[in-house]
């Protein structure tokens, strides 16, 4: 089969497509022939040589995948050959086919295409495990999500909206900020410039909001702080402005604060299968209802992935940028 491949760590030049040998099968798996694939941030930093793929994992990029089951492991017993869906990968997706364990496979939901199915896995996953499953995000809570024109960002305001709460974003454009309102969020904070912990003290009566959905890590820890209500929840998934930081933990204290942090792609299979049955519960129902729909900005053929790596990583895109291949 052909696939990409990262032929050395490095810019997004060093994505090519090859010619490779077909995935092995396990018992448990499903082969699915791959009709297409969706860009995530982890993939820009494995091309750099900074994220490898865990143990056993497909080396190539890809993340999830849509497409129609090909072959099946002699334990499969939930699917069956033709059978049209979308999956959670540990990586392998930017290939014509890929195996995946049954349990990280999901049907594609009612009135989205094949081709959109693809950009559902990986963000219903994360936001579903973290801030619903994790924090316990319910009905008529507020929430700020950083990052909201993101893959993940557009996911989350529409999932959010559906089941009840007030949805604060933070986005680096008018025009990104103006279409996190038009899929769901209340209010839009440019944080380019605006005071982020400002505006939700005054949006909130002075309270602040009672969860955070971060990407940014170390540079806005103390401000997520600052930003929380009393019992509020930061759930920290990514660490686009670093690491490390120094900060005061009086909050934690006074405010009762919960802190937590979660990476999807480390997750046993069993706990990923977990993780897809209650996204098959509790997000499928809304897709079908049309409350959560797919954001997709750009498609690409599979061979041009560094284009699409290269648009991913000048952040122009709203949403997810797709690869068929
Ligand atoms: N832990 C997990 O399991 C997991 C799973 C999936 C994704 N993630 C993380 O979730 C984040 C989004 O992933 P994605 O694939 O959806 O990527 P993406 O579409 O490329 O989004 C990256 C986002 O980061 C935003 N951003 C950059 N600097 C910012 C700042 N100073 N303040 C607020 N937002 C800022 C960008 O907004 P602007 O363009 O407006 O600057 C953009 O919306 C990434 O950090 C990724 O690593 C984690």
């Amino acid at each position: 089969m052909k696939a990409i491949v990262i032929t050395t760590p490095g810019g997004p030049e060093v994505l090519q497509l090859q010619e490779v040998e077909d995935p092995q099968l396990r018992d448990d798996e499903v082969l699915i022939r791959v009709h297409a694939t969706a860009l995530n941030r982890a993939d820009t930093l494995q091309r750099k040589g900074s994220y490898p793929p865990p143990k056993g994992a497909s080396p190539y990029p890809g993340l999830e995948c849509s497409g129609t089951i090909e072959s099946l492991g002699k334990n499969v017993s939930k699917w069956k050959i033709g059978d049209q869906v979308c999956a959670l990968l540990a990586g392998g997706g930017y290939a014509e086919k890929v195996a995946v364990p049954e349990g990280q496979v999901l049907p594609v939901p009612p009135g989205v295409s094949l081709k959109d199915a693809t950009s559902f896995p990986e963000v219903a996953c994360t936001v579903w495990s973290t801030i619903f499953m994790m924090s316990r995000l319910s009905h008529g809570e507020t929430l700020l999500i950083h990052g909201g024109s993101s893959g993940i960002g557009t996911f989350a305001i529409q999932i959010a909206k559906y089941r009840g709460s007030r949805v604060f974003v933070t986005a680096g454009s008018e025009e990104k900020l103006a279409f996190c309102k038009s899929i769901g969020a209340d209010v839009g904070i440019n944080y380019k410039t605006e005071d982020f912990v400002a505006r939700v003290k005054e949006e909130t009566g002075g309270q602040g909001v009672d969860v955070i959905l971060d990407c940014m890590g170390a540079s806005y820890y103390q401000r997520n702080l600052d930003s929380l209500n009393f019992d509020g929840r930061l759930f920290i998934i990514g660490f686009q402005g670093g690491v490390s930081t120094e900060v005061d933990l009086r909050a934690l204290l006074g405010k009762r604060l919960t802190v937590q942090g979660a990476g999807l792609r480390s997750r046993s299979p069993e706990n990923k299968a977990l993780i897809v049955d209650e996204v098959a519960k509790n997000v499928w129902p809304a897709i079908a209802e049309g409350k959560v729909k797919p954001v997709v900005y750009k498609s690409f053929p599979l061979s041009e992935a560094a284009e699409a790596h290269r648009l991913m990583e000048s952040s122009q895109h709203i949403g997810k940028i797709l690869l068929l291949p």
